[in-house]
């Protein structure tokens, strides 16, 4: 340990000697127009991606709008910034799927994650085909699917309706990012432990492990775009971000094991129904699987996957709402006829909608993946070249670069989507009678990964995003308050920095 540090220590305080500088390169080389990136001495880019960690995925679009979509970026020598960023799909298809053995994950990207190593996520070759293999075989199985959706319609109904009915009768205007994630935890925790953690009921306890997951992924961009040295010291010093982080990982632990203590005695129930927690059967028995903290990596990667990235879509959705109400006609238009053989029999004149019935909704589904073209919830992918290879756009990349493929700038890229590329149009997914989904492949629309990594999850995702959306346009008005200031964090998860404050009215019927 002490000599890896003093291995690192050089570097550091090159990287302090050089603060000075900069700072003045920092002052001047935000880039606020399609100007690309100045290429400075012996620190190279590396001022440009400081100065622009706040708004981190509108400058990757403008530099790869700029570059013709690939753009070669390094930081300053002996770090090992050797970046290569894309957004080509012929570039994306090469990567995911012709030649996908050759662009693993990599060992910094497992460190970046160190929460959840040995996870789905920080693992590659034979580990990730096994892993992936056993989560697949419990998300597809039909007793799973019928849980998930029977838990996801009940907390519906049973927590998140009668808040918004709530907030609409004294018209309090509240956060929905939080509601979203609340709501997202608990669901994703009872897939887990067979016990809903309650973050969305009617004492709204604190939701500390949701924030701390939060951290994991504020503090996975950071270790992202800074030199690895740099944020190891950190660690070892436990200053900065990395300090909050170390907190984090305490939380998760923490919460990890009394959930793992409830799931022994207390199982949820809808009716009469046990939910089981299956989604870790099929490690139990496994020789591979018996140390506890594989375990808490498995678990608090499943918690990423399902709450993470379904939470924040959501938000965004509500947030297109608000502002396109002839949108919101067509879903209710589209929702009208099950609507309309339910209303006699619904309680307090609130509707809900079974996955069921919403399954086969093209126009509903057209509004989820133009939410996702736009907002993607995993808008960066990283990637290591093992050995030198040519790109299908001519780019020669070399063992150990790093590559990023920025999923969020696949979706606005006018060559690509058309001249109308950042209005937000869910028509353009339809067919020209509307009956049907036009089909576009996923090296085009990244959102859900492409080809052996694709999600697992996507028509969860769907299900639940689904039940949420038909059961709030039903009922209420969704109005988005003005004057909001709408950003992304600096996150590997597309949150909005300042959350999303919205007001319900109860519509009448
Ligand atoms: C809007 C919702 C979702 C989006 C946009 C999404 C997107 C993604 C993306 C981009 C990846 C690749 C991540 C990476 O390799 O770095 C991924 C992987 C994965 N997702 Fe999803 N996901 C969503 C919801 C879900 C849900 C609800 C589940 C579980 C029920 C889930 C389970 C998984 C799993 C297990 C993987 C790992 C697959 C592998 O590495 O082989 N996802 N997802």
């Amino acid at each position: 340990m002490p000599i890896l540090f003093l291995q690192e220590l050089p570097i550091y305080t090159l990287l302090l000697l050089l603060v000075p500088p900069l700072y003045y390169l920092y002052t001047r080389a935000s880039c606020t127009s399609a100007e690309l990136p100045t290429n400075w001495p012996i620190l190279h880019m590396f001022p440009s991606l400081v100065a622009n960690r706040h708004n981190m995925h509108d400058y990757c679009t403008r530099v790869l709008a700029g570059s013709g979509r690939n753009f070669r970026a390094h930081g300053p020598p002996g770090t090992g910034m050797r970046f290569f960023l894309t957004c080509d799909p012929a570039n994306v298809r090469h990567i995911f799927t012709t030649n996908y053995a050759n662009f693993p994950k990599g060992e910094e990207f497992a460190a970046i994650f160190d929460i959840m190593s040995g996870g789905i996520f920080t693992i590659d070759g034979e580990p990730a085909r096994r892993q992936r293999a056993k989560i697949k075989g419990v998300l597809s199985s039909p007793q799973f699917l019928d849980n998930t959706a029977s838990y996801c319609l009940h907390k519906t109904e049973k927590n998140l309706l009668p808040f918004f009915t709530e907030m609409a009768s004294v018209g309090t205007p509240f956060n929905v990012q939080e509601i979203m994630s609340r709501f997202m935890f608990d669901l994703a925790a009872t897939s887990l432990f067979g016990v809903d953690p309650g973050l969305l009921s009617s004492d709204m306890p604190p939701m500390d492990a949701a924030r701390a997951l939060d951290t994991v992924m504020e503090v996975g961009f950071f270790r992202h775009i800074m030199p690895t040295s740099c944020w190891k010291l950190m660690r070892r010093l436990n200053i900065g971000p990395e300090r909050k982080l170390s907190t984090a990982h305490g939380v998760l632990r923490r919460f990890v094991v009394e959930m793992l203590d409830r799931s022994k005695s207390n199982k949820c129930h809808i009716g009469n129904e046990h939910l089981h927690a299956d989604i870790m059967s099929p490690f139990h028995n496994d020789p591979d699987y018996t140390n506890d903290e594989l375990s808490r990596a498995l678990i608090i990667s499943y918690l990423v996957a399902a709450r993470d990235t379904v939470a924040t879509t959501l938000t965004w959705i509500f947030y297109k709402l608000g502002q396109n109400p002839n949108i919101v006609s067509n879903i209710r238009n589209e929702l009208s006829p099950i609507a309309s053989r339910k209303l006699a029999s619904s309680a307090g004149g609130i509707v809900i909608f079974e996955p069921t019935e919403t399954k086969s909704l093209v126009y509903l589904r057209a509004v989820l993946y133009e939410t996702l073209r736009l907002y993607p919830p995993a808008a960066i992918e990283r990637k290591t070249v093992a050995t030198n290879d040519i790109m299908p756009s001519g780019h020669k990349v070399h063992s150990g670069d790093t590559i990023f493929i920025c999923i969020q700038s696949m979706g606005r890229m006018e060559g690509m989507w058309g001249k109308d590329c950042l209005d937000y149009k869910p028509d353009r997914w339809l067919s020209e009678d509307g009956n049907k989904l036009r089909y576009v492949p996923s090296h085009k629309f990244l959102a859900f990964n492409s080809g052996p990594r694709l999600c697992l999850g996507k028509e969860i995702a769907v299900m639940q995003m689904k039940t949420v959306i038909a059961a709030t346009v039903w009922n209420f008005d969704v109005q988005v308050l003005e004057g909001q200031s709408i950003e992304p964090k600096s996150s590997c998860i597309l949150e909005m920095k300042n959350g999303l404050k919205i007001k319900l009215k109860k519509r009448a019927m």
